[in-house]
């Protein structure tokens, strides 16, 4: 379904200075392997929430049983959330619906809402008519400011456009017990899915945060789990050396603190996978930089558009990038380039290939000029982009985030940083309970017109 290549991370391929040895990997697995039993032990009783997912059958039933009844009702779906509780969704819907879904007959539109940008948020509800739309808020917390505004902003025009009837457009999947939107759930008698307690909102692309918009989508939730729990098991293998979720962790951990990578690219040859890199984001950011020592960068191109904007930084600037490539085998759908010009017109080269075909050339081409120029990278090869696909590789992803936390030695589910920028925010906007603060003091001097 999915593999993971990095013979182009090691000093046979790109120099001792730059790519791992065969000496030192063995060296890390002695050292480290043993995490693969401590991640097997850990799966088995479910000790981290993420893990519980994959074997979890009631869920893509509710939510499919939901969309059964609801699918058909709505013109427009829109998803209400921030971080963990969008990113994920977003990545399913590109990764699996039409390209551009919006401007097809399919049904429902689907929107993602995760911002507090004035011009947007007008801009949605320009397009949209709130009786024919599914507003689903999703927030872990249940009280996110950006996500509470952009719910008071629909719940007005539900309420305006429905008056007593607007319940049955809302439905909102947050804490099973804790915060205000489980309680004004329970309270109005809204549709509530539950963000299961111990699962952190950027582990949560595989509960009701991504199965839901997945199956109004009219994807099917238990295929993302079936390639989910696929590749739990081959992350709970105890051979280090046949461990895709320890391996992806411990080539990115070394190349960060024995070779200096410290900024991670993710970089898929596939439009349709392009979001996963920005979950990837992410989840790799906000789990792993907890303190000044720690924390790769990650960054997101896309090939081959990013070829002709980031690659010359990745080829000949700073060597402190490890790039991981996405490619996909065997697109849905392919383009040949048609005859269109004489035989001895420059682009005729081109008449008869797919587009497939020069996409994977241009990869390979990236490749191979990132290995000349010494640049450490790998690829993430996926056979199709399929539910099952994606639902390993966000595991997979899910998994490594894991291992790795374990390698830097940080706790990769909680993020203080987040919190305190969300509690600088609530007191500035005078929230009940947080001390009024004003915004930093801007000096003149320092401005200029
Ligand atoms: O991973 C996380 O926990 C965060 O990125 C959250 O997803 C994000 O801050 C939104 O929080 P909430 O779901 O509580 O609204």
């Amino acid at each position: 379904m999915i593999s993971f290549h990095y013979q182009n991370a090691t000093a046979g391929r790109v120099g001792s200075d730059h790519g791992l040895s065969d000496v030192e990997l063995d060296e890390a697995i002695a050292r480290t392997g043993s995490l693969c039993s401590r991640f097997a032990q850990d799966a088995e009783k479910g000790t981290h929430g993420f893990m519980r997912l994959p074997r979890d059958r009631s869920t893509p039933a509710g939510v499919s049983a939901f969309a059964r009844e609801n699918r058909g009702r709505f013109r427009n779906f829109i998803q209400i959330g921030i971080g963990g509780s969008a990113l994920g969704a977003t990545a399913i819907h590109a990764a699996l619906s039409h390209r551009f879904h919006n401007e097809t007959d399919a049904r429902p539109r689907f929107y993602v809402l995760d911002n507090v940008d004035p011009e947007e948020t007008r801009a949605l509800f320009d397009v949209v008519e709130p009786r024919e739309t599914l507003v689903h808020v999703v927030t872990k917390s249940g009280d996110t400011t950006e996500t509470m505004a952009g719910f008071l902003v629909a719940l007005r025009r539900l309420k305006d456009a429905l008056g007593d009837g607007w319940k049955k457009n809302l439905v909102v999947t947050t804490d099973p017990g804790k915060g205000f939107l489980r309680t004004f759930a329970r309270e109005e008698g809204v549709p509530a899915f539950d963000l299961p307690e111990p699962v952190g909102g950027r582990f949560s692309v595989l509960t009701p945060v991504g199965l839901l918009p997945a199956a109004m989508l009219g994807i099917d939730p238990a295929l993302l789990l079936d390639g989910a729990s696929a590749m739990e098991a081959k992350c709970r293998r105890a051979d280090p050396r046949t461990n895709p979720g320890y391996l992806f962790a411990l080539v990115a951990h070394l190349l960060d603190t024995k070779r200096g990578k410290r900024i991670h690219v993710m970089m898929p040859y596939a439009r349709a996978l392009r979001d996963v890199g920005d979950w990837f984001r992410q989840l790799w950011a906000e789990s792993l930089g907890k303190n000044p020592q720690v924390g790769p960068t990650p960054m997101l191109a896309l090939g081959t558009t990013d070829q002709h904007s980031q690659v010359q930084l990745f080829n000949e600037g700073p060597n402190d990038k490890y790039v991981i490539l996405l490619e996909c085998e065997k697109f849905r759908q392919d383009v040949t380039v048609p005859e269109a010009l004489p035989a001895n017109a420059p682009p005729a080269f081109l008449q008869g290939r797919t587009f497939s075909q020069i996409l994977a050339a241009m990869k390979s081409g990236t490749e191979t000029a990132l290995v000349q120029n010494r640049r450490p990278n790998a690829t993430l090869h996926f056979e199709e982009i399929s539910a099952a696909s994606l639902g390993a590789c966000f595991y997979l992803l899910e998994a490594a985030t894991l291992y790795a936390g374990w390698l830097y030695g940080v706790n990769p589910f909680d993020q203080p940083g987040v919190e305190a920028g969300k509690k600088a925010a609530f007191a500035l906007l005078g929230k009940p309970g947080f001390s009024p603060t004003a915004p930093l003091p801007e000096d003149p001097r320092y401005v200029v017109v």
